[in-house]
C-alpha cells in the first residue's frame, strides 16, 4: 500500500511480465500496472481492483493493511477484467459493500459476473462525500467503453482517470517526475494510438467538458502504468493534441514481400520520399510489432502499403494490419499501393479498396512489378515515391 496523496493509496499490481494485452493484440514490451486505489477518510472507498490471475495476491494485500470489513464502499470506473476481474474474489468476503458505477456499468457488471450485488448507478455530477474529501463522478462513456467513467477525489484533487492518460508500462517508479521521459511518452502514445484514436472526437469533447468544470487537479491517476504529479495537465494537453487528427508530416512504407521483390520496391519507394526531403520508414508487416506498427502509423501522414499477390489476394500479415488501420479509424491521413506479382496480380487493386475502406485517401495511383522488379521499375518506384512526397 503505497500513500500517493493525503489519504489515497495505490494498492495495484504491477505485471513485469505481462507481454501482450487484450489477449493477443496489444504488445506490452514494458509491462504494465493495475493500479487500484484505497481512499482512507472517515469512510473507506477502494475504486478499481485488478486483474482476475492477481485477485489472491491483491485481496491478501488488502488484508495485510485494512480489514476489509472497513471498506465502505467499492467504485467501479471500469468492467473490463484488467481492473475488475477481482471483484467477485473481493465481494465473497464483503458480499453487501455497495458497488458504484455508471448505468453502462451496472449491466456490465451483470453480464460479466451475473451476481445480486447491491450495485448503485451514478452519473456526471453526482457524489459521495467519505468525510474530508468527496468522490464526484465523471461518466467517460466509449472512453474508451460503454461504460467507462472517472472517479474525482474533491478534496485530494486527484483524478482517478481510469484507462485515460495510463500506459502499458510497469516501473519501479510510481510518478511522471521519476521516470524516463521518453519511454513514459513512447508508452502513452502508443495507448492513445492503439486504444483511443477511434475515439478521438470524443475525447476532444470530454476535455472541453471537463475543463469547462475547472475543477481543480493536483493529480492524474490512471489505472495503468504512472501517476502525473508533475504538471498532471501536461498529458490532457497531449491528449488534447493527440486527438486532432495527429500527424508528424512523415511518411511509412509497410510491406509484406515473398520472395524480395515488394521489398526491393519498398525499399526504392522510400528512397523518392526521402529524397524530398521527407521523414520515412519501411517497415516489414510481417516481422515489426503490430502494436508498434499501429503506432508508426498514428504518426505518420502518409501511408504507402504494399505486398505480393498471393492466390489472387493479399498476404496475411498484410490483410491484418489493413484490418488494424481501418478498425482504429486514423483520419488525415493520404495513402498509396504497391506490390510484385507473378500472374493475376490482385495485390494493388485489393490494397487501395482497403485503404479507402479505412478512410484514407488515394493519393496516387498504385504502382505493380511483375516478378523481380528491373532496375527501369526500381527507378520508377522510386518516382512513384517522389511523386508521393509531393502530395504531402
Ligand atoms: Fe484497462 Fe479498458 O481496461
Amino acid at each position: 500500500m503505497i500513500q500517493i496523496k493525503d489519504n489515497i493509496y495505490w494498492v495495484g499490481k504491477k505485471d513485469w511480465e505481462i507481454r501482450k494485452f487484450h489477449g493477443e493484440e496489444f504488445s506490452t514490451h514494458r509491462g504494465s500496472t493495475y493500479n487500484s486505489y484505497l481512499i482512507k477518510d472517515k469512510k473507506t472507498a477502494l475504486v478499481d481492483t485488478v486483474w482476475t490471475p492477481f485477485h489472491r495476491e491483491f485481496i491478501d494485500n488488502l488484508e495485510k493493511n485494512i480489514d476489509l470489513k472497513s471498506i465502505d464502499l467499492i467504485v467501479i470506473n471500469h468492467t473490463e477484467q484488467d481492473h475488475c476481474g477481482s471483484l467477485p474474489y473481493l465481494m465473497e468476503k464483503i458480499p453487501d459493500t455497495p458497488i458504484y458505477c455508471s448505468k453502462n456499468g451496472a449491466m456490465l457488471i451483470k453480464r460479466h459476473f451475473h451476481k445480486e450485488w447491491n450495485v448503485n448507478i451514478v452519473k456526471t455530477g453526482d457524489s459521495i462525500d467519505l468525510g474530508d474529501n468527496k468522490l464526484v463522478f465523471v461518466e467517460m462513456t466509449m472512453l474508451h467503453w460503454p461504460d467507462s467513467m472517472a472517479t474525482y477525489v474533491a478534496g485530494a484533487n486527484v483524478l482517478l482517470s481510469n484507462d485515460a492518460f495510463g500506459q502499458h508500462y510497469a516501473s519501479p517508479y510510481m510518478f511522471n517526475d521519476e521516470v524516463d521521459q521518453c519511454e513514459l511518452y513512447q508508452e502513452a502514445q502508443k495507448y492513445y494510438a492503439n486504444i483511443l484514436t477511434p475515439f478521438s472526437k470524443l475525447v476532444k469533447a470530454k476535455i472541453k467538458e471537463i475543463s469547462a468544470l475547472s475543477l481543480p487537479i493536483e493529480m492524474i491517476a490512471p489505472s495503468h502504468g504512472i501517476i502525473w504529479r508533475d504538471n498532471p495537465l501536461q498529458i490532457v494537453e497531449k491528449y488534447d493534441q493527440w486527438a486532432s487528427d495527429y500527424h508528424e508530416g512523415k511518411v511509412i512504407v509497410i510491406y509484406d514481400s515473398m520472395w524480395g521483390a515488394t521489398k526491393k520496391m519498398a525499399l526504392a519507394i522510400a528512397r523518392g520520399v526521402e529524397r524530398k526531403g521527407l521523414g520515412v520508414k519501411a517497415l516489414s508487416m510481417g516481422k515489426y510489432d503490430k502494436s508498434d506498427l499501429m503506432t508508426e502509423i498514428f504518426k505518420s501522414r502518409g501511408v504507402i502499403v504494399g505486398c505480393s499477390t498471393v492466390n489472387n489476394g493479399i498476404q496475411g500479415d498484410a490483410a491484418a494490419v489493413l484490418e488494424l488501420i481501418k478498425c482504429l479509424k486514423f483520419k488525415n491521413k493520404i495513402g498509396a499501393a504497391f506490390g510484385s506479382y507473378g500472374w493475376s496480380g490482385e495485390s494493388v487493386k485489393i490494397i487501395e479498396a482497403r485503404l479507402k475502406e479505412a478512410g484514407i485517401e488515394i493519393a496516387l495511383e498504385g504502382i505493380r512489378a511483375q516478378y523481380t522488379p528491373s532496375p527501369d521499375e526500381i527507378k520508377s518506384c522510386e518516382a512513384f515515391g517522389e511523386a508521393f512526397a509531393e502530395k504531402i
